[in-house]
């Protein structure tokens, strides 16, 4: 790949696979006029089922990708990378890497909306083994909302489901109806499901379906994108580097082709990806 066709000055936006884009598809609405650089993992996908340890190694050489291509700024637009991989990046390898560089993750900016929304304060999340696992959310949830119950739910299929094409299929009703009844059971006050993966989504006609009509579904992309907004209003430096053309570019880690045609049905556009290795 030519190092020069790199667009400086993006904001790099990363998840495992085609997650991700349901983040970057609000963040581009939010802030249009800025350039973006798309990497998903696909090649590794799912990383909800993943240790600690590979999502971590995974996600740092994601990030040192995205830097290499220019980023100062980096997103990771996945749960489980969240929950998983950036507290360590943050707090032990920029400082070695670039300490002027900055990445943020998707579980804060989520969490910090929840309690305006719950009426019953009883509340259910969804996500990956991985993010489920590591507690990431009840922790982040009740740092800001002590008086909200949350009861979790981890959909290992899911996220399958969606890198293979399956969203439509009759799998898909039986492995998203199983959750959430599973979910539901546990605590009828539910009154809004947080979808703490950004794959889910990709899934969200068939989690409607099989959601009762009085209970509120989250999804994270908006609030996300309003929270990254926030950001640089409050960091002008980190502002100033990122560069204003209206521009995204889109790499993958599987083939380009096999990425691009699902990309662009969802995004309603024709893009055209690129292939990248990660090491
Ligand atoms: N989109 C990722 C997330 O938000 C999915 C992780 C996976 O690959 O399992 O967690």
């Amino acid at each position: 790949m030519n190092r020069s066709s790199f667009q400086a000055g993006a904001i790099g936006i990363f998840d495992s696979g085609y997650g991700g884009l349901t983040i970057l598809k609000d963040i581009q609405e939010e802030l249009s006029a800025y350039d973006f650089i798309y990497l998903g993992d696909n090649a590794r996908a799912p990383y909800g089922t993943r240790s600690f340890e590979v999502v971590y190694q995974f996600t740092r050489q994601a990030v040192c990708r995205l830097f290499e291509m220019g980023c100062h700024l980096v997103i990771l637009a996945c749960n489980t990378a969240s929950a998983k991989a950036l507290r360590t990046i943050q707090q032990r390898d920029l400082p070695s890497i670039d300490p002027q560089r900055r990445v943020l993750g998707v579980i804060r900016p989520t969490a910090e909306c929840v309690g305006e929304i719950t009426q019953s304060r009883h509340i259910g999340v969804l996500g990956t083994t991985g993010t489920i696992n590591s507690k990431s959310y009840p922790m982040e949830i009740n740092k800001l909302y002590p008086d909200i119950i949350i009861h979790s739910e981890a959909c290992p299929m899911w996220v399958p489901l969606v890198e293979n094409g399956e969203s439509d299929s009759s799998g898909a009703d039986y492995f998203v109806k199983r959750h959430l009844d599973a979910l539901m059971s546990r605590d009828p006050q539910i009154d809004t499901l947080l979808l703490g993966c950004t794959h889910y989504p990709l899934l969200l006609h068939k989690i409607r379906q099989y959601t009762p009509a009085s209970v509120r579904i989250l999804t994270q992309g908006m609030h996300v994108a309003r929270s990254l907004k926030d950001y640089l209003l409050r960091h002008p430096e980190m502002d100033a580097k990122c560069t204003r053309h209206g521009t995204t570019t889109y790499y993958t880690t599987e083939d380009a082709a096999f990425f691009s045609r699902p990309a662009s049905l969802f995004l309603g556009k024709n893009i055209v990806a690129h292939h990248v290795t990660l090491e």
